[in-house]
Order: C-alpha cells, then sequence, then structure tokens
C-alpha cells in the first residue's frame, strides 16, 4: 500500500461567516487560543506522517504563506536576545522535513474545484484533504487513525460522525451498508441534503484520504449544491468505481466555521493549555459568580 505522503488544504474560501473579522486576513489565521487554525491541520497531518502540505490558495491569503515561511528577522531579533524558548516555538512551526507547496484558485467553483487543482501535485498518489474548519481533537490525532485504517483497506476513507437530523442540510451525508468497528461502506453519498431526503444522520467533517481515481471524477461532473462542483458529487461518482469507507473517528470535533463552534474550540482548547489552562479553569468556575446574569 503506498504511504500517504501528501495532504490537501483547501484554503480559497471567503470566511464571510467571520466578518469583520476576516476581511484583510484569511479565516485559517483566526488563532484558538495561541495557534491558528490551519496549523492545528499541518501538525495532524505531520503526526501521520505526512511531508508535502498542498494548499490550495486565493486572494487575500497571503498570510497563510508567510506563517509557514521562514521569518529571518524574527529570529534574528529574537537569538539576539536570548529568548530561546520563544525561538523554538517559531522554528516548531513547520519541521525541516517539511515542504510546501501553494496553488492559486482563481475562481471559487467549489471544494470539489479545490480539490481538482491539486492534481498536478498530487499525482498518482493516494492523498489527504483536511479542512481547516473542523478542528479534531482525539488521544491519536484523527488524520493518523484514518492513515491507519487506509493501510488495511487501502481505499478512500471519510471521517463521519453523527449529526442531528435537521443538521444534514450542513454535511455531505453517507449512506452505509452494515459496518463494523466504527468502519461502515458506503453506498451511497449527497451532499447538504434536507432531513427528510437524507439516507442517515452520519455527516462527513473534514477529513478524507483519496485515491487519485478521485480526480477523474471531479474532472466530469456538474456543478452540484450551490452551483458548486461539490467534493461530494466527485466521491458519489467514484463509489461506481470503487469502494470507499466511512470512518466514525475517536475524538471530538469542532467546527470554527461557525462562531459557537469557535467559542466552544476556544474553551476547550483554553482549559488544556499548558501555560493557562488552569487559570483560565478557575476564572471560569467563578466566572457565573461574579456575572450572575451571565
Ligand atoms: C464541506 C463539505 C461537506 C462536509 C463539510 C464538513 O462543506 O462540502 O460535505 O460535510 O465540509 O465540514 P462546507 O462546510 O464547506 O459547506
Amino acid at each position: 500500500m503506498p504511504k500517504i505522503t501528501k495532504a490537501v488544504f483547501p484554503v480559497a474560501g471567503m470566511g464571510t461567516r467571520f466578518l469583520p473579522a476576516t476581511k484583510a486576513s484569511p479565516k485559517e489565521m483566526m488563532p484558538i487560543v495561541d495557534k491558528p487554525l490551519i496549523q492545528y491541520a499541518v501538525e495532524e497531518a505531520i503526526a501521520a506522517g505526512i511531508t508535502e502540505m498542498i494548499f490550495i490558495t486565493g486572494r487575500n491569503k497571503r498570510a497563510i504563506e508567510d506563517h509557514f515561511d521562514k521569518a529571518y528577522e524574527m529570529e534574528t531579533e529574537l537569538e539576539a536576545r536570548g529568548r530561546h524558548e520563544t525561538l523554538r516555538v517559531l522554528r516548531s512551526i513547520l519541521p525541516k522535513n517539511i515542504s510546501c507547496i501553494y496553488i492559486r484558485q482563481s475562481e471559487a467553483l467549489g471544494l470539489g474545484h479545490a480539490v481538482l487543482c491539486a492534481r498536478p501535485a498530487v499525482g498518482n498518489e493516494p492523498f489527504a484533504v483536511l479542512l481547516a474548519d473542523d478542528l479534531l481533537a482525539g488521544d491519536e490525532p484523527i488524520m493518523q487513525q484514518m492513515a491507519g485504517v487506509y493501510e488495511q483497506n487501502g481505499c478512500s476513507i471519510l471521517a463521519v460522525q453523527n449529526v442531528e437530523p435537521a443538521d444534514t442540510v450542513n454535511y455531505g451525508i453517507v449512506k452505509c451498508g452494515p459496518g463494523m468497528n466504527r468502519l461502515h461502506p458506503i453506498t451511497g453519498i449527497v451532499e447538504k441534503p434536507q432531513p427528510e431526503k437524507a439516507p442517515s444522520t452520519l455527516g462527513v467533517v473534514g477529513r478524507y484520504i483519496l485515491t487519485p481515481k478521485i480526480f477523474s471524477h471531479l474532472e466530469r461532473i456538474e456543478p452540484g449544491a450551490g452551483g458548486e462542483i461539490q467534493l461530494t458529487d466527485g466521491i458519489a461518482s467514484l463509489l461506481q468505481e470503487e469502494r470507499a469507507l466511512a470512518y466514525e473517528f475517536s475524538g471530538i470535533r469542532y467546527d470554527c466555521g461557525t462562531k459557537i463552534g469557535y467559542l466552544k474550540a476556544t474553551i476547550a482548547l483554553g482549559l488544556a493549555h499548558p501555560e493557562v489552562g488552569r487559570e483560565f479553569a478557575e476564572y471560569l468556575d467563578t466566572y457565573g459568580h461574579r456575572n450572575p446574569s451571565a
């Protein structure tokens, strides 16, 4: 089984849900405590053994490239001041064996189109797709879990979780045959169905391992939900040719594409933070007492 060494990060979206914060800076650069969302996703890919990061970017996304680039002036300055710990944090953003490629998606034609833009960099290998909006936390990083599942099955793997029936309109929803050990064979998939039309309540979260066959399907499909080239429709078409599995990952997903999900992630990761976690917990404990109306 070829190892997964490449990950695609579609980061061209406008992030209108977080305006005005995202007017001049990318939504993927919004921090949870002290790290931007995109860095969490990249770290998850690195933990899975992935070494080539392919970003599908767009206008106003230069900050992402700068974030993963070497910051000579800052490093020199910190070195001169003897700020070794800060320097270590700065240098650890991107380990030396990791490389980054940036491809511009000049038109916002949809997630499927963004993934298709990665084709020249991915070539004929299986690859991962990570949507930075979805922040996934687990004892074992989720993409690492998925890489393990891929190694045993050799087919496309989609991370899924049960969603509220009323929320199917926000997800790609899979239809599955009987499975075991959190793994279910996918027999169909639809993008954002109305609850009464949804084939199940298993929603796809933003983690995929895909075989390169997906590209020829993405090339052929017509625009779908929202008039966009949907990755979900590409996968539905791929199913005619190859099997794919839905994997109920072990961990928690924070939907940082919404304000409430972003706030929940901030609380969870703030409480777990080695530097401020304890003080933050004490603060939250007494918050209700000091602000009785809250
Ligand atoms: C995208 C996908 C959808 C998936 C979701 C996960 O939708 O199109 O299938 O369930 O990500 O976050 P978006 O949230 O970009 O509308």
